[in-house]
Order: C-alpha cells, then sequence, then structure tokens
C-alpha cells in the first residue's frame, strides 16, 4: 500500500480558518454546542473549534455503524451518548467526512428528537457519488471523489489517523 497525499495540511489548515470564520458569521447568538463524532474527527474537530472566535460548548459522541458498503440497512449504535440535554442549543455536528450518508441520517434524526433550536453538519470532507442516504451538510470543507482516504483522523484498520495530510491508500503492484 502507498500513500499519496490528496489534500495537504496547509491546504487543510487553510479551509478550517475559513469554516471557523463562516461559524462565527452565521452563528450571532446563543449557545452553541460543537458534537464531535468519535474517532475519525478527532483533529478536524479541535483544529475547528479554535478556529471559531465565539464562544462554544465541546461535545462527544461515538457511534458505529454496520455492514458499512455491504448493506443498506442503515444499521447505527450510538457508542457513547451526550452527557447533556440539547433543548434550546445550536447544535453543529462536527465529522471527517460524508460517506454512504446513512451514520449522519441517523444521527440527524435522533438529535433532532432532542428539540434542539438549530442543528447543522459540518464535515470535512464529502464524497457525493456515493451517497444512499439524503443528509444536509450545510459546511463541507473538500468534496471528493470515490477514493479511499486516510489521515487527519480517518483511518484503514485504525491505521493512518495520525498523518497530517488527507491521503489516498493506493494498492501497490
Ligand atoms: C466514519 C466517519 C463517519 C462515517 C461516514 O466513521 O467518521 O462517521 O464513517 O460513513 P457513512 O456516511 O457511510 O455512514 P467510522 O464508522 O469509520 O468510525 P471512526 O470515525 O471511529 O473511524
Amino acid at each position: 500500500m502507498a500513500l499519496r497525499v490528496l489534500i495537504s495540511e496547509e491546504q487543510i489548515q487553510q479551509r478550517v480558518r475559513e469554516l471557523g470564520a463562516q461559524i462565527d458569521r452565521d452563528y450571532p447568538d446563543g449557545l452553541l454546542y460543537l458534537v464531535c463524532i468519535l474517532k475519525g474527527a478527532c483533529f478536524f474537530f479541535t483544529d475547528l473549534a479554535r478556529a471559531i472566535s465565539r464562544e462554544v460548548s465541546i461535545e462527544f459522541m461515538g457511534i458505529s455503524s454496520y455492514g458499512k458498503g455491504k448493506t443498506t440497512s442503515g444499521e447505527v449504535k450510538v457508542t457513547k451518548d451526550l452527557d447533556l440535554s440539547l433543548e434550546g442549543a445550536h447544535v453543529l455536528v462536527v465529522e471527517d467526512i460524508v460517506d454512504s450518508g446513512v451514520t449522519l441520517h441517523y444521527l440527524s434524526q435522533l438529535l433532532l428528537q432532542r428539540r434542539p433550536r438549530s442543528l447543522k453538519i459540518v464535515s470535512l470532507l464529502d464524497k457525493p457519488e456515493r451517497r444512499i442516504r439524503p443528509v444536509e451538510v450545510a459546511y463541507v470543507g473538500f468534496r471528493i471523489p470515490d477514493e479511499f482516504v486516510v489521515g487527519y483522523g480517518l483511518d484503514y484498520a485504525e491505521r493512518h489517523r495520525n498523518l497530517r495530510d488527507v491521503c489516498v491508500l493506493e494498492e501497490t503492484p
């Protein structure tokens, strides 16, 4: 396997600054919860939170999806839930990638039942070609082609999460 840089650290950091500024403009008042979806979003989440100037509260949630890429059952399980109520708060879910959309479609429905003041999604990466469930993503860092990517939080069998760039994992002959 070989790694080819798809999005460099500099490109990521520039885009994160832009997203942070845009989020500052879009949320003028009210409590804002930034919700990190573990594990993949961890680095994007910490960089984005610090690119936002307004006050935020940081929260963490664990999700695991079953049969990804093999079935459209859409079965998703919460492995770590939030510790607080979302009622009346602006909620911004922070993800590393939207692929089939199964995870975020499920999660959006779950969180909306908790009556937040607003619910939006920010994702570093979006692979629209792979979508099988509709998901509205308010802020997208980069739209990417249907290639297997690792780095900056994304893994292959738990490897490569700590790379600073987003890389394509390619088969070597
Ligand atoms: C990844 C990613 C999203 C989900 C996107 O998580 O972080 O949560 O898959 O895929 P989908 O749009 O097809 O549902 P993963 O289950 O690999 O866990 P991880 O974040 O811990 O790596």
